[in-house]
């Protein structure tokens, strides 16, 4: 069976891909199942420039298809921050907690109207021999003035879908990924990755 390397050390993120691509006809496996423990450095200034970064390196590692996501949260009233910056929003070494926390500190005056934000996702699937495609996911959204829900990562708890009446993180794997910026381009790089497999085949 044909691998596909998830170049990813985010065990939410491993969770939702996993749950996506289980009828896939690949042999998905993790970074860590494969003991490569190279971390790619993000450095580029989109989310498109950073998820070639760590595609293109961690293929060129593994002799694997390899892909890559990376997706961040934009927040209108604080100029799409913090966008690329997600991860590190509240400095290295930071928790979830901590980023959620200081997110709200930085939005504490701001109304509900104004509370306007969207999840981004772009994936990359990077072939050693240096072929790459990108899919998107976009997913609208208002930030909360509290976390609320137990589920997901990130800033999922105050990550409020107005048509579902709930937050990001009070929904199942299944829900989240009917509708999250993830789950939307990740159905996209499954049409990718079977057309891959058969044009492999023939
Ligand atoms: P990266 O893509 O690993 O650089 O990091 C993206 C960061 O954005 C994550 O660490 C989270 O803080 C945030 N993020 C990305 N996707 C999600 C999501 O589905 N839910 C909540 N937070 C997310």
């Amino acid at each position: 069976m044909l691998r596909l390397l998830l170049a990813t050390n985010n065990p939410g993120k491993v969770r939702e891909y996993r749950s996506l691509f289980q009828d896939l006809p690949y042999d998905v496996v993790t970074l860590a199942e494969q003991e490569i423990t190279t971390e790619v450095d993000e450095v580029g200034s989109n989310l498109e420039e950073n998820a070639r970064l760590k595609a293109t390196a961690l293929a060129a590692e593994s002799h694997l298809l390899t892909l890559a996501d990376d997706s961040g949260l934009e927040v209108d009233a604080l100029g799409g921050e913090p966008g690329p910056l997600s991860h590190r929003y509240a400095g290295e070494g930071a928790s979830d907690e901590d980023r959620v926390s200081y997110l709200l500190s930085r939005l504490k005056e701001v109304p509900w109207a104004e509370r306007t934000a969207r999840f981004r996702c772009v994936i990359a699937l990077a072939r050693p021999g240096g072929d790459i495609e990108f899919c998107h996911g976009e997913c609208p959204g208002i930030i909360t003035f509290e976390p609320c829900g137990e589920q997901g990562f990130g800033y999922d708890p105050i990550f409020y879908l107005p048509e579902l009446g709930k937050t990001m993180a009070e929904l199942s794997l299944e829900e989240k990924n009917r509708v999250s910026h993830r789950g939307i381009a990740a159905r996209e790089a499954y049409q990718v990755l079977v057309r891959l497999k058969n044009s492999l085949a023939e």
